[in-house]
């Protein structure tokens, strides 16, 4: 069974076997079943799939590929101002959020057009201009894949963190998301406009007071401004987190580079790896069918369509040595590799 049409960077390998869930009950049917197919034990077998916006494939896929196409978003009125709306995990993200705004919820306006599904949002608390889902995220229904049984997790027990929480961490493999809950605004909304590439792009249209959609239409343009659309050139976001370093050792980089961006991260200092990247030289860079975008160096692009995962791992593995040799700085990889 083609992946290609599965995974954001359009890389053309195949599944074993391939089956597609919109339910719960189906989805334990399935797992119950997995014993009777004579399959490979290993952690990441059977591999649960939402949107495919954040996986590389580097080989075929020699056992189960599950796709989770659980559908449906429900709300609760909480009180005049708050309301818990819940979406299923195989809602597409960027259309859950659209849902929000024509019903004038706010609080994932900031998160607009991030690619992928509901279900995988938690994984690893998506972020961007500002928000993290974990200031909205109320809870999430989860299967338990050695019980088969439905548990809950709130807020605090998916320990989220920068690109982070449980499912990537003790809880990895061991639970499939099944529908998410966000607490959202319905009137007195908290505009989140701190971020500069926002407020300049307000200041651009000449927006003083912007309300939940302008927000949104702001963080679409700056995100069509310089992240390539996976439907036309593949590409999985991010490939790197933002790495954080000591004090001491962002001070001995700055006094060489005093222009570069940085961001307090507790006692730490976060700097931007696509900046790291450029100052490496790689940034529009293309070897074979791989590329790093010519607009933000920390995208990975599989510039001629036809590029392998192999090779878009090998192009991702020389960019980690070139950054560690010139800052050394260990940059790590976002995307999951399989
Ligand atoms: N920069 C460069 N060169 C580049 C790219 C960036 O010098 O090629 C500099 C920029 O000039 C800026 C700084 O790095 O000073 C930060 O750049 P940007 O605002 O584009 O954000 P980022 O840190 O590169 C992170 C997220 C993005 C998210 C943006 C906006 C991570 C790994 N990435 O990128 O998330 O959209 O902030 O909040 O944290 C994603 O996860 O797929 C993703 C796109």
């Amino acid at each position: 069974y083609s992946l290609k049409n599965h995974n954001t960077f359009g890389v053309d390998v195949s599944a074993r076997y391939f089956a597609e869930v919109s339910s719960a009950e189906e989805l334990i049917e399935v797992l119950k079943n997995l014993a009777t197919l004579q399959l490979p034990d290993s952690p990441t077998h059977p591999l649960f799939l939402g949107g495919g916006s954040n996986i590389l494939f580097t080989k075929d896929f020699e056992g189960l590929v599950i796709q989770l196409n659980l559908k449906g978003i429900s709300e609760e009125v909480i009180n005049d101002n708050e309301v818990q709306v819940t979406a299923k995990a195989g809602e597409n993200w960027h259309e859950f959020v659209q849902y929000c705004l024509r019903k004038d919820y706010g609080g994932l306006e900031n998160l607009s057009l991030i690619p992928g599904n509901v279900g995988t949002s938690p994984m690893q608390n998506i972020g961007a201009y500002g928000t993290e889902i974990k200031d909205c995220f109320v809870r999430c229904k989860v299967l338990n894949l050695e019980t088969l049984k439905v548990e809950n997790f709130d807020n605090e027990k998916c320990r989220f963190g920068y690109r982070d929480s449980i499912f990537k961490q003790e809880g990895k493999g061991k639970y499939v998301i099944l529908e998410v809950t966000f607490k959202l605004t319905t009137k007195n909304h908290t505009i989140k406009t701190e971020y500069g590439a926002i407020k300049n792009e307000l200041e651009k249209i000449g927006v003083m007071n912007p309300t939940i959609q302008e927000v949104s239409k702001a963080v679409i343009s700056i995100r069509q401004s310089k992240l390539p659309d996976p439907k036309v050139i593949g590409n999985a976001g991010s490939f790197f987190k933002n790495p954080t370093i000591s004090m001491e050792q962002f001070l001995a980089v700055q006094k060489n580079h005093p222009d570069i961006p940085h961001y307090p991260s507790g006692d730490l200092v976060k700097v931007p790896a696509g900046w790291l990247i450029e100052q490496c030289g790689w940034k529009g860079k293309q070897m074979g069918n791989v590329a790093s975008h010519k607009l933000q160096a920390l995208v990975i692009v599989n510039a001629t369509g036809n590029a392998t995962g192999k090779e878009i791992f090998d192009f991702s593995s020389l960019i980690i040595e070139s950054v560690n040799k010139q800052f050394g700085i260990e940059l790590e990889r976002e995307v999951n590799v399989v």
